[in-house]
């Protein structure tokens, strides 16, 4: 079967998403780089950044590189520092706040390839991680280099790459401690084959890139040996609604291009209305300060873009080309209320306290939201 063609896949790995900004900074980028990285981290910076409307020439052409993260622009760079040293990068953070999205576009940015990625799962074995074999050659002509098949952490240290590991406190201790000797020693061994071929050195470039999300298994669930092979960041949902409102917009478009069904358009106040309801469930105010009650399930930004994205949808189906107010509210209950029914009660109470009084204050828009309440079910 193979890769699917760019244009049939459904996501592009992040290089080649983003691969002409990528060479744009790698002609531009004369600043040294830490052995076995593909930019210097002022371009990897750049890269995360954005290079805040200055286009870079390259190829005859202007790129301008978009930011890609919203938040902490230090944490961004206290990160790239972290993964130049012999420590690994543990970002942490309540789900939806972009840990995956950051590691993919560092991992994209210092070595080139984000798909050096293991998932942890209860069922992950050290196989998944190190390497397997494959049977057929291992029967017919016994362990060689040949019949290796080489898994993430492997290639990560062979090539002196990132290796990314997703929810690392849910892969169980055995093979979270296999990680202490492939960190601490930079060595990674192969019993079965003899001679140098048993040793595999990590070239320099190699590190990792975990995440670990506080809603699942909390990093106390981490063994302290690993604990302190690792720095950890904590990533903070988006503070400034009007960063939120740029993340959703971008992404939403994002989604609907890659989508030829996806024809209605995205009002800027119906997106603003969107946002704002997300914003002001998780912060339990509104942003004229009256007091909400907060939802349990996860208000996160990465919720928001599905509500867009999935309005967007049902205005280009059923709808009249563009998004309205009410195919929000008609989203937003399977989004928000997942395992807590009384969630649906706390999203009843936001249209009775903060969007009834708007309604009633400046019609148009908050009107309409407000005629939606009939869909919260
Ligand atoms: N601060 C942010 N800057 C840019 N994009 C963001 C930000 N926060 C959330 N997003 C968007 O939210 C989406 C989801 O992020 P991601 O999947 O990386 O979350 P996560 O923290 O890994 O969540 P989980 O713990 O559930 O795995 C991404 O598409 C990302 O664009
Ligand atoms: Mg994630």
């Amino acid at each position: 079967m193979g890769k699917p063609q760019a244009e049939e896949a459904i996501r592009l790995p992040t290089e080649e998403r983003c691969a002409a900004e990528l060479a744009a900074l790698a002609a531009t980028d004369d600043a040294p780089r830490p052995a076995g990285w593909f930019l210097s981290p002022r371009a990897v910076e750049t890269f995360i950044l954005g290079s805040r409307d200055v286009p870079i020439e390259h190829d005859g052409g202007e790129v301008v590189i978009a930011r890609k993260f919203y938040g902490d622009d230090v944490l961004v760079q206290r990160a790239i520092v972290i993964l130049a040293s012999d420590r690994g990068l543990l970002l942490v953070g309540e789900p939806g706040t972009a840990k995956s999205w950051l590691s993919e576009h560092l991992a994209a940015a210092i070595s080139g390839d984000s798909l050096l990625t293991v998932q942890g799962s209860a069922g992950l074995t050290e196989d998944q991680i190190k390497y397997a074999w494959n049977y057929a050659l291992l029967l017919a002509e016994g362990p060689s280099k040949r019949a290796l098949v080489p898994a993430p952490l492997y290639i990560g240290m062979s090539q002196g790459k990132l290796v990314r590991f997703e929810e690392i406190t849910r892969a169980p201790h055995e093979v979270q401690d296999t990680l202490l000797s492939c960190m601490s020693d930079k060595v990674l061994h192969v019993p079965e084959l003899p001679g140098d071929d048993g040793v595999v050195l990590a070239r320099r470039g190699f590190n990792i890139i975990a995440t670990a999300n506080t809603r699942d298994r909390g990093v106390n669930e981490m063994s302290s040996a690993l604990k302190r092979r690792f720095n950890f960041e904590t990533i903070a949902p988006i503070d400034a609604l009007d960063q939120e409102i740029r993340v959703v917009r971008e992404q939403v478009g994002d989604l609907m291009a890659c989508d030829e069904a996806a024809t209605a358009t995205m009002p800027e106040d119906v997106l603003e209305l969107l946002v704002t309801t997300f914003h002001e469930i998780r912060s339990g105010r509104t942003t004229d300060g009256v007091k909400l009650d907060r939802a349990s399930s996860v208000m996160s930004t990465a919720e928001a873009v599905s509500v867009g994205f999935h309005s967007a949808l049902f205005a280009s189906f059923f709808g009249d080309g563009a998004v309205e107010p009410a195919h929000l509210a008609i989203h937003l209950a399977g989004t928000v209320v997942k395992d807590n029914p009384d969630d649906l009660k706390v999203l009843r109470s936001y249209w009775d306290v903060g969007v009834k009084p708007r309604a009633a204050r400046e019609k148009g828009l908050w009107k309409a939201y407000f005629a939606a309440r009939k869909h919260l079910r």
